[in-house]
């Protein structure tokens, strides 16, 4: 397979902290950290555009004290209410707050919903853990 190089655009305090975590995780250069990045990247994104039916794990983690931010996610969590199965909160400290959400529904439903909480000025962190299924998978059939 022919290699592209191409050049990226970092901020320098990013590139150093990239730098040492390249060191301390044992990848041999830049490029090997960033080929594993991109496709932990394409993978993690792949079930998005799975058809059908998924159940996951919503991690979420905010700083509860930007302005708007409780009204917008309760909102966005009622309109959803369709999706996400329970919601368990911890506060982390005075203004961290950790939410994993449990989601089940249709794959690009839970997209769209991880895409307007990831889009939320306030939101730290958004990690999703998922996988699709189909309901009567695994089922004995009785006809
Ligand atoms: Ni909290």
């Amino acid at each position: 397979m022919a290699l592209v190089r191409f050049g990226v655009s970092m901020d320098h305090t990013l590139l150093e902290v990239f730098d040492r975590t390249i060191q301390r995780e044992g990848f041999a250069s830049r490029s090997d950290a960033l080929r594993h990045l991109v496709q932990r990247f394409i993978s993690a994104k792949r079930w998005e555009h799975l058809a059908g039916q998924a159940m996951g794990a919503v991690t979420l983690v905010y700083d509860h004290t930007t302005r708007n931010l409780t009204e917008r996610l309760l909102k966005l969590e009622h309109a959803f209410r369709d999706t996400i199965v329970s919601t368990t909160h911890v506060h982390c400290n005075a203004r961290v707050c950790l939410e994993v959400l449990l989601v089940r529904g249709e794959t690009k439903r839970i997209a769209t919903l991880v895409r307007e909480l990831q889009s939320l000025r306030g939101v730290l962190d958004c990690q999703v853990t998922s996988v699709p299924f189909q309901e009567n998978e695994g089922e004995e059939s009785h006809g």
